[in-house]
């Protein structure tokens, strides 16, 4: 029995808990404010023969029906600096708190290391679940370790970095430990001293630009390499707010220099970025842009047009709808291309 009943709502909307603005209905619904919350549901009966599904900012899920079981939206707060040394400070944060908050309230502490993943949507939770990455950085570069608390057992566990089999939008909880433990909060290593890392894109451009309009400082800190990213990412990716989307629908597929040689014959400008192991890494976006997607529309439902990657909700499209769509991508790349391109989002 519940110590203090916990407030479950019935037949909720998740339309404002996704970034596709998908209008799927969870049959309960409950938000998570703290790890004594939580551990109070596990420990209830009735909750262990239930579906569960763990929301953070929904900014990486597609639901293409209702779910009939519990939502759990996970809301723990808090940030807190548990240590420092001459070089790195210790910087813990709950598994609700915004990502991109996170980082900007790092980047005024003065410590560096995520300030390349500005503006990323979702939760600090969610962030290791796919080792989130841009801009030549990725979570794994800072990461400490994280609470977990068991599904089954409700225990608490920490997960060290060789714990989490980090690599490319993966790690373990995306694999073998998929569903079984959930989040509550993150620690990060971050550098006192910031590396500054400008190499990815168009950050130097953009920096240099940014230099010529509004005086920013010769040498760019952490403050301004943020900056560049925040407006790098608005130029090419819809904001959730104004067009439903989760950001990359697909990953980028790794082939072999092999097959890349091949193509090459044909697609001389192929964009790739080399891999240890004779292996590359191909922009899915590019390849969904040359088989001819990119600002496709279906129904409601679309390609964005200034990055093919991102598959878009123009208003009231079905989950099923944008399904379809990326079943349709991705058979044709592979028919165009020979190359299996996989999603991303997490589709439920
Ligand atoms: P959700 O969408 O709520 O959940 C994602 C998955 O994690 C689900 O399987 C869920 O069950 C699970 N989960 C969530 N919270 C927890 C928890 N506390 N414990 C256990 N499991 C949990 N990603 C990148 O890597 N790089 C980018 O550059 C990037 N750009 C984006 C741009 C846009 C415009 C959008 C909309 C998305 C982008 N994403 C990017 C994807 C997304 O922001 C990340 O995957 C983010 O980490 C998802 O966080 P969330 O809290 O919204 O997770
Ligand atoms: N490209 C095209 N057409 C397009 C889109 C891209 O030709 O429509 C080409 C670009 O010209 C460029 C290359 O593809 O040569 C790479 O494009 P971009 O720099 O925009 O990055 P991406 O590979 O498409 C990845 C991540 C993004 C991340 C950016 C920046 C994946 C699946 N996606 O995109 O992450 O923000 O790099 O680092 O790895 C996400 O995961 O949701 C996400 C947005």
């Amino acid at each position: 029995m519940f110590v203090t009943r916990m407030n479950i709502q019935e037949n909720v909307s998740l339309e404002p808990y996704n970034t596709f603005h998908i209008d799927a209905t969870a049959k309960e619904f409950v938000e998570i404010n703290s790890l004594r919350d939580l551990q109070q549901l596990l420990k209830n009966p009735e909750y262990m023969a239930k579906p569960t599904l763990i929301l953070g900012g929904g900014s990486n899920v597609l639901f293409t029906k209702d779910f009939e079981g519990l939502v759990l939206k996970i809301n723990i707060a808090g940030i807190t600096i548990l240590r420092e040394d001459e070089a790195h400070a210790w910087v813990k944060a709950g598994a609700g708190v915004n990502w991109h908050q996170f980082v900007l309230h790092c980047i005024r502490l003065g410590y560096g290391g995520i300030e390349n993943l500005s503006l990323i949507p979702g939760t600090v939770g969610a962030a290791p679940l796919q080792n989130i990455g841009a801009y030549g950085v990725e979570i794994k570069d800072t990461f400490d370790s994280l609470e977990a608390v068991d599904r089954r057992s409700g225990e608490v566990k920490t997960f060290y970095h060789q714990d989490c089999q980090f690599g490319y939008r993966e790690s373990i909880f995306k694999n073998e430990l998929k569903d079984q433990y959930v989040i509550t909060s993150v620690t990060f290593r971050l550098h006192k001293k910031p590396i500054i890392n400008t190499t990815y894109g168009a950050i130097e451009e953009t920096l240099a630009q940014m230099r010529s309009h509004n005086g920013s400082p010769a040498v760019p800190g952490i403050q301004e390499v943020s900056q560049a990213v925040i407006q790098i990412r608005q130029s090419k990716l819809p904001d959730p707010q104004v067009i439903g989307n989760a950001g990359s629908f697909f990953k980028n597929p790794v082939i072999s220099a092999e097959k890349y040689e091949q193509l090459r014959q044909t697609y001389e400008a192929m964009p790739v970025y080399q891999l240890p192991g004779h292996l590359v890494k191909v922009p899915a976006g590019w390849l969904i842009e040359q088989a001819g997607w990119k600002g496709k529309r279906i129904g409601k439902v679309g390609v964005h047009d200034k990055q093919a990657l991102v598959l878009v909700n123009h208003g009231g499209g079905k989950g099923e709808e944008i399904k379809a769509l990326a079943y349709q991508i991705k058979e044709d790349v592979y028919q165009k291309f020979g190359i299996e391109i996989m999603p991303e989002v997490n589709i439920i």
